[in-house]
């Protein structure tokens, strides 16, 4: 066997290169999107979280090991107290070369107070979760949510110079009557824009998530019927796959866990803010790295846990609904590991 190192990259059992973390920071959101927490959350106290010190041991870690992009999740990423100084420490790996992609997932409504540090620190795209243009029916779907904030802060990001990429999760009876809206404002605004499958997390009742997925097969052959759409080959490291509609010149991806399973090229794992390592979305197997981390100040310990916990990935989720029923739903709440 050859010598291990801590540069020896991280490949699990399917020969499945690990080089995208997630990284949760907070569970705490100050939204309530309906498919995606209760609205009597429980949160975490706050002495279970990591501290920002800690989320940076256990990055920089990754980074040795072969991370090359670091997308920071939730809940809401940008509500975690003091979150700034921990973008400014990953910025570090950026400016070494170590990293090559630092960014966030954000529901968009704290954007106008941070949008021009987060591109001081080069973060270059902002993903925002909007699934509607209808500010009623934002805050019907969001709960806590004001469509104008979000707006303001996608205004800001691009202000700022950042790309905005949109992702909207695609609800029947709720937004496909926005697919060329969303589509149109995109274009206009020159955003990207993501639908997203709607994954079975958290205890929603099996009726309701039935009732409300719609397959993107069926929202591309409708895009299809006004548009001329052309399958791109480009990649962003991330699960999409992205068609160019012609007469626009846009991006519209697309992200199929139910109609067209991507695991097979999956390069990710999350992190939790509290140090649990999940090695796939759609399964509950999970790590503790919050005990390897503060058992000792080297990282020795840390990266035994993520190599043995590497080795168990799991081929991919269980995730079906093609028998009218709910299959392979997991109990955790979207927000606990970021998407
Ligand atoms: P890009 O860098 O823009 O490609 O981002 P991304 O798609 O990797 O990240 P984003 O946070 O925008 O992800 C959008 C959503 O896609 C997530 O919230 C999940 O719902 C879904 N998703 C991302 N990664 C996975 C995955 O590994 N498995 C599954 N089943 N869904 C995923
Ligand atoms: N299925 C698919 N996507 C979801 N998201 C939240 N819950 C679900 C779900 N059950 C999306 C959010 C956001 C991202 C973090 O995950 O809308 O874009
Ligand atoms: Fe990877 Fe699991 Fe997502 Fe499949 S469901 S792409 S294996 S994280």
């Amino acid at each position: 066997m050859p010598a291990r190192t801590a540069t020896t990259p991280l490949v699990d059992p399917f020969q499945r290169a690990i080089s995208y973390l997630r990284v949760s920071v907070t569970d705490r959101c100050d939204f309530r999107c309906t498919y995606c927490m209760a609205e009597h959350m429980t949160f975490l106290p706050k002495r279970e979280l990591l501290t920002l010190e800690e989320l940076d041991r256990l990055c920089t870690t990754f980074i040795r090991m072969g991370v090359e992009k670091l997308r920071i999740t939730g809940g809401e990423p940008l509500v975690r107290k003091g979150i700034m100084t921990f973008f400014e420490a990953m910025s570090r790996h950026l400016e070494s070369g170590a990293l090559k992609e630092l960014t966030l997932t954000t529901n968009g409504s704290q954007l106008a107070r941070f949008a021009k540090d987060l591109a001081a620190l080069g973060v270059r795209r902002v993903n925002v979760s909007l699934d509607t243009l209808d500010a009623e029916k934002f805050a019907r779907i969001t709960r806590w949510g004001r469509l104008p904030q979000v707006m303001g802060g996608i205004e800001a990001a691009r202000s700022a110079g950042l790309r905005v990429k949109i992702n909207a999760v695609a609800l029947k009876g709720f937004n496909d009557d926005e697919l060329l809206g969303l589509a149109e404002w995109c274009a206009k605004e020159d955003h990207d824009l993501t639908w997203i499958e709607v994954m079975p997390m958290g205890e929603m009742g099996e009726e309701l998530r039935l009732d409300q997925y719609w397959p993107l097969k069926d929202l591309r052959a409708r895009l299809a019927e006004r548009y001329t759409l052309t399958d791109l080959a480009e990649r962003t490291g991330g699960p999409a796959r992205y068609v160019r509609l012609e007469e626009t010149g846009q991006k519209i991806g697309f992200i199929t866990p139910l109609t067209h399973n991507f695991c097979e090229s999956c390069n990710r794992v999350r992190v939790t803010c509290t140090g649990e390592l999940y090695m796939c979305l759609g399964q509950e197997d999970m790590a503790d790295l919050r005990a390897p981390l503060r058992a000792s100040d080297a990282d020795a310990l840390l990266e035994d846990a993520i190599r043995a916990a590497i080795a168990r990935k799991p081929k991919g989720h269980d995730f079906d609904y093609s028998r009218q029923k709910v299959a392979g739903q997991v109990s955790r709440h979207m927000s606990h590991t970021g998407g």
